[in-house]
């Protein structure tokens, strides 16, 4: 069989591309002497008092310990941004979703690719100074929560940096030399099947904190501390109870026992903190975002009931000993995959006549919060996006009121918000002078059943080696959902959100409903992407679009902005989209430049004439059950690729090279590991099957 030839082909989509580039793809500019004694020149006191001092600069995850992501520069403002133009690029060479939020320290900036491999680069030029591989292992790709690899950026800390690997280690830079100091490995906990790590690390009080992804996958969340210098470990905060018939690891876990029922512990919990964490350096305590529960089924999960401590939480810790201050839970009993993993806002502000330091977190659930961080009292949880699972959050018990007439155990249907939460790991920003919260969001619902096997016999025994939902999946679910009726259309917004009202000044609706982080500035503007590639800059007064610019691809990543000498740039991560041949990219804006960015070659999107299909109707349902058990969080729900190759499209090549692909790992390189030890070669063609007749329904409604 020949490959080499469709895999050149247009059509043939990534694989073709990547092999096609792989000759000539000029790999960003050759070493450069920028390199700086000093670099890396950040500690707590700088990260905490970057508004006074450091205007200029980008030097954690959220800008500041604060999270505000709002730069106090004003170069680029509502009457000059109009000439705001491309100043440089650089591309990042993968097709993988990218979600870096870069650093950018005296002059040097810092980005990850998907793989956790990071650059640093000249921030005034785009020069390389140098570029640190990590070698994340490729298999790890296929315990990933939702489609493949992701990074969201680095820590820059006392010399140092600190990039959290994809394979869960924890791996320390010579900030200067970009050679290695220490690498460990976080995943040293036992589990079903490997841990993996999407979150940037937070660096404060001497430690580099790490959390970990994939609820989905029956992981037990834990956070743990490790030594900046050295990289021993401090001490490890666990966000759910294990076997209760062994000794709990720490005193809270006691208290979250008392929580759960049934053998909760045998199907994992969840509980990962796979994104946001903070420090408060005025309270000298870090809050941790905890995840979902797995599986999202609280019934599955926890039969009998039982909050389910501490998913769905914000959790302060002390930073010396990992012992908890307060907790506060967004959710108890989660039952939808609401994560409070969305990034913590700390600002000082009056609340009622009274100063007050307060935390802001708008989690999946739908509602706002914003709570008394010296002891996580509730001061606010007005509705930021729209819902059906709850009507309101009762103020004396600080508990959300579940809709009565929404429960999906009986009556299977859409619900909103859906998995990916009214809002998910898009950073907002927030504007303290004017008192408002720019958050994206999403009005996108998910459709919740239980698994048809636990409805009929109250059995519940995920396939090995899956995701632990605890939701109907494949052939059933599509059944159920046809019987439901009309879906819901997904909807993407910015809002101007008043977190004490609970008022929106004003809303914006993106192109998708997909769409990016947030950035706001002293300039008077907001900035924001979206999955069309766009990336636009707003008044922050009232949501006038006053500035756009066609990245040719897909923006989630969220903008920022720092200055080198008098001029201010804009700099944002563009993923790949399906809608060109193209890599990645970082993009980095300033007034006057005019760098154009040629548009990539499209891709051909049309479905292709398919093989024959062999499959009885019987077989393609089981086809279609393990397609949504095995491929869909990568390949779509439904056969329609989203992120990675859209298998309507395959080649005639690569129909033929199917098996090896799927059971040998043919494609692991590019992040396709092999199921040789889940399928076997009849499961492995009725997936072919399955996508051939879905591909062939599509072509007939030239449906995409
Ligand atoms: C963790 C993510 C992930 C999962 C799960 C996954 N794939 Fe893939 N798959 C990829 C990536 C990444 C590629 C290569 C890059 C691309 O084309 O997007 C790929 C490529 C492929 C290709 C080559 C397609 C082409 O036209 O180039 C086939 C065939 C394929 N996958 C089949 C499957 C099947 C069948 C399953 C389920 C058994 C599956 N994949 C599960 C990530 C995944």
């Amino acid at each position: 069989m020949d490959l080499s030839s469709s895999l050149l082909s247009p059509k043939r989509g990534f694989v073709g591309l990547a092999m096609a580039l792989a000759c000539c793809v000029a790999t960003a500019s050759a070493q450069s002497s920028t390199s700086q004694p000093s670099a890396g020149r950040v500690d707590d006191e700088r990260i905490d008092r970057i508004d006074d001092n450091d205007p200029g600069q980008w030097l954690a995850y959220g800008r500041g310990y604060s999270q505000h992501r709002f730069s106090p520069l004003e170069q680029v403002n509502r009457r000059t941004v109009r000439d705001l133009g491309l100043n440089w690029t650089r591309k990042i060479e993968v097709r993988h979703r990218l979600q870096s939020s870069p650093i950018v320290v005296d002059g040097v900036l810092y980005v990850t690719d998907s793989w956790s491999a990071v650059s640093a680069v000249d921030a005034d030029t785009g020069e390389t100074i140098w570029t640190f591989d990590p070698k994340t292992q490729r298999t790890r790709a296929r315990w990933s929560c939702c489609g493949g690899p992701i990074n969201r950026g680095v820590a820059v800390y006392r010399n140092r940096v600190y990039t959290a690997t994809f394979d869960a280690r924890l791996v320390a830079i010579d900030a200067r030399t970009g050679k290695k100091v220490w690498d460990v490995a976080t995943d040293d906990y036992p589990s079903r099947v490997p841990y993996t790590i999407s979150g940037a690390p937070l660096a404060a009080a001497g430690k580099v904190f790490i959390g970990n992804s994939g609820s989905e996958w029956d992981h037990r969340g834990y956070v743990t501390a490790y030594n900046a210098e050295t990289g021993e470990k401090e001490w490890r905060f666990f966000t759910v109870p294990g076997d209760p018939s062994m000794p709990f690891e720490h005193p809270e876990m006691e208290m979250a026992a008392e929580t759960w029922n049934g053998e909760w512990w045998k199907l994992g919990g969840g509980g990962t903190v796979w994104n946001s964490m903070t420090y408060d350096a005025d309270l000298h305590t870090v809050y941790i975002g905890v995840g979902n529960g797995t599986p999202w089924s609280r019934k599955i999960r926890s039969p009998g009931g039982g909050d389910n401590l501490f998913l769905s939480s914000v959790v302060a810790l002390d930073p010396e000993t990992g012992r908890m201050k307060w907790y506060y839970q967004t959710t108890p009993g989660d039952n939808w995959d609401y994560t409070a993993t969305q990034d913590m806002v700390l600002a000082d502000m009056e609340v009622d006549g009274a100063d007050r330091k307060v935390l802001m977190q708008a989690p999946k659930n739908g509602f706002f919060y914003v709570l008394d961080r010296i002891d996580g009292e509730l001061l606010r949880a007005h509705p930021y996006g729209a819902m059906t699972w709850a009507t309101h959050v009762d103020m004396e018990t600080g508990r959300p009121v579940e809709n009565p007439d929404v429960v999906w155990e009986e009556k299977p249907q859409w619900i909103l918000p859906g998995n990916t939460g009214a809002h998910n790991w898009e950073p907002m920003s927030f504007d303290a002078a004017k008192g408002l919260m720019y958050i994206p969001t999403h009005d996108t619902p998910f459709f919740f059943a239980l698994p048809k096997d636990y409805r009929e016999t109250g059995v519940y025994r995920p396939r090995e080696r899956t995701m632990n939902l605890g939701v109907a999946m494949g052939a059933y679910r599509t059944k159920l959902i046809e019987e439901a009726g009309e879906r819901p259309e997904p909807k993407g917004f910015l809002k101007a959100f008043d977190p004490l009202t609970g008022e929106t000044a004003w809303k914006v609706q993106n192109k998708t409903a997909r769409i990016g982080g947030v950035l706001s500035t002293a300039g008077g503007l907001v900035f924001q992407g979206d999955g069309s590639g766009t990336l636009s800059a707003y008044n922050s007064d009232t949501g006038e679009r006053l500035w756009e610019f066609d990245a040719y691809g897909s923006i989630i990543a969220p903008p920022v902005t720092y200055r080198v000498g008098n001029t201010q740039y804009v700099a944002v991560v563009v993923g790949a989209s399906f809608t060109y041949l193209d890599f990645g990219k970082l993009l980095v804006f300033s007034l006057g430049a005019d760098h154009a960015l040629p548009e990539p070659p499209s891709r051909d999107r049309s479905i292709p004439e398919q093989p024959p299909m062999t499959a009885s109707t019987e077989e393609l349902a089981q086809g279609e059950t393990l397609y949504h058990q095995f491929c869909a969080s990568c390949h779509g729900y439904g056969a329609r690729g989203y992120r990675n190759a859209d298998l309507r499209l395959m080649s005639p090549a690569i129909h033929d090279a199917f098996q090896k692909v799927v059971r040998e790992g043919l494609l692991l390189d590019l992040g396709m590991d092999s199921f040789g030890n889940d399928l076997n070669e009849t499961e492995t063609e009725l997936i072919r099957q399955y996508i051939i007749s879905r591909a062939n329904i599509d072509r007939e409604t030239s449906g995409q």
